[in-house]
């Protein structure tokens, strides 16, 4: 099953990239993981939408060759990073390669709610009509404190998250039979 990874942080150290490279090498042998660069995204604007950059073209093209696509956010200021919402625009136009696709979301701080409104409100953004993803929901997956859930190489060391994150990803699994 192909999984494209969408890390809502563009951050050289950033603990969000960090979950999604120790998700993808965990469950490797189960999901073909591709982790997406934000940093090359252009920034949206309608004037260009369909004379789309080289780079959009990619990116789309990995989000449309996906099965599924896995959201990993960090917060900003209450809601999803601009990064994430740039990378949103431009999914949700032209083309429209989300229209059906699963998401499955997760997301790492270093408080205590893990980022709880970034994916409220990202959950929300995805039932937009240019959006239109099936969601997996009841496997909310809030890493907090993740600066002492983490060593330095980025693998998780605190056995109650690896254990959860398993879990969360057999029921992923468990919910893809129904699209693919
Ligand atoms: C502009 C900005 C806004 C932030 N807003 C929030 C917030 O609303 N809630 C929160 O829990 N953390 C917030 N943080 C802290 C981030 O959760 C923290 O920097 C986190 O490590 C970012 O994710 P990353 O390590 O993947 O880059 C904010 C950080 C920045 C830079």
């Amino acid at each position: 099953m192909k999984v494209a990874v969408i890390v809502g942080s563009v951050r050289k150290d950033s603990f969000n990239r960090k979950l999604a490279e120790f998700v993808k090498k965990r469950y490797n042998n189960r999901f073909d993981m591709e982790i997406l660069d934000l940093s090359v995204l252009p920034l949206y604007s309608q004037d260009i939408e369909n004379n789309e950059p080289q780079e959009i073209t990619d990116f789309k093209k990995s989000v449309k060759e996906a099965d599924a696509v896995l959201w990993v956010t960090p917060e900003y200021n209450s809601t999803i990073p601009g990064v994430l919402g740039n990378a949103i625009d431009w999914l949700s136009r032209v083309d429209k390669v989300m229209i059906g696709k699963p998401s499955w979301i997760m997301g790492a701080s270093m408080g205590n709610l893990g980022t709880v409104k970034a994916q409220m409100h990202l959950r929300d953004i995805l039932f937009a009509p240019g959006l239109q993803s099936p969601v997996l929901i009841g496997n909310e997956v809030y890493v907090g404190a993740v600066h002492k859930k983490m060593d330095e190489t980025g693998t998780i060391t605190d056995e109650a998250t690896v254990a959860f994150l398993d879990q969360v990803a057999d029921n992923f699994e468990q919910w893809m039979k129904r699209f693919i």
